[in-house]
């Protein structure tokens, strides 16, 4: 039986069982250098571990949009960020300058916006983000319900990307889809950062099955979630990614705790011009 993947993660966070851990540092060293950005984007979000660089790093009424299919992850995120002060507001509750922001994004489909009120003078405690009273700045958060591949958000309206850990989920097709609405939703001058699963890791060396090449058939211990990947070489990041003006493409490879081979992705930065 053909196993899919959006209800594979939707029934993880239904269940509780995504963990929000660390954000990932490329994430946390994008957001650092691109501080005071106006709009940026975690799509594949999950439950949400790479939003807090993101919304200590968007300017003072700017939006961070968390997008996933998994209605799940996305409620599970927002509870969290609710549970430490943040508020849900509709967009007729927007300030001026902030309602003028989100009809140039033109948020469309399943959302909900929330206000988080933010510590003015930073901080890097991601429990320190939120703070009532005078030292504070207000940013928003959208929780975006949609497939990444056929989302819509204006053209030319996002300055950063983030797809970490996700777009290797969807077939080829998708894949290439989605790498051209992010290329269409970026602003001239901004920045993606895709991951794609490599085929240095040790599960395409070795381990599974494929069933098409490149693609690979991994199950969890427990055989009763089964996720698929695709798998890149270096010459296919390249040719996914040519719709950029310019790329910048790393590798990272981390031993799997116990087995003994190496999970291992590709880390690509896409710049439109
Ligand atoms: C391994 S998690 C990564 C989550 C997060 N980016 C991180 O770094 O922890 C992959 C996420 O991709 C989402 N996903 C899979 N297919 C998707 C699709 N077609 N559109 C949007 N999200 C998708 C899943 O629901 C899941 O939350």
């Amino acid at each position: 039986m053909a196993l899919d993947e959006s209800n594979t993660f939707e029934s993880l966070y239904s269940q509780g069982q995504a963990i929000r851990r660390f954000p990932d540092e490329e994430v946390v060293a994008l957001c650092g250098r691109q501080r005071g950005f106006s709009v940026g984007l975690d799509l594949g979000a999950g439950s949400g571990r790479n939003l807090i660089p993101f919304l200590l790093s968007v300017r003072c009424q700017g939006f961070v949009i968390a997008s996933d299919l998994a209605p799940s992850g996305l409620k599970s995120l927002a509870d969290w960020f609710c549970n430490h002060g943040a508020v849900k507001v509709t967009p007729q509750e927007l300030l001026t300058d902030a309602a003028e922001l989100y009809s140039n994004i033109q948020v469309t489909g399943d959302h909900c916006i929330y206000a988080i009120q933010r510590r003015a003078s930073g901080g890097m405690d991601p429990l320190d983000l939120c703070s009532i009273g005078a030292d504070s700045e207000t940013i928003y958060l959208i929780t975006l319900c949609a497939p990444m591949q056929h989302l819509f958000l204006n053209k030319d309206s996002v300055d950063i990307i983030v797809n970490r850990g996700s777009i290797f989920y969807l077939n080829s097709d998708d894949i290439q889809k989605c790498i051209f609405v992010m290329y269409s939703i970026l602003k001239p001058g901004g920045t993606c950062l895709v991951s794609f699963k490599s085929d240095h890791d040790g599960r395409f060396l070795t381990g599974a099955k494929q069933p098409e090449s490149p693609t690979v058939r991994i199950v969890n211990e427990g055989a009763q979630l089964g996720l698929k990947l695709e798998f890149f070489d270096l010459e296919r990041v390249n040719r996914s990614m040519s719709i950029f003006q310019n790329i910048k493409v790393g590798h990272v490879e981390i031993l799997h705790p116990t087995a003994s081979y190496a999970y291992a992705d590709w880390i690509v930065y896409g710049y439109k011009s």
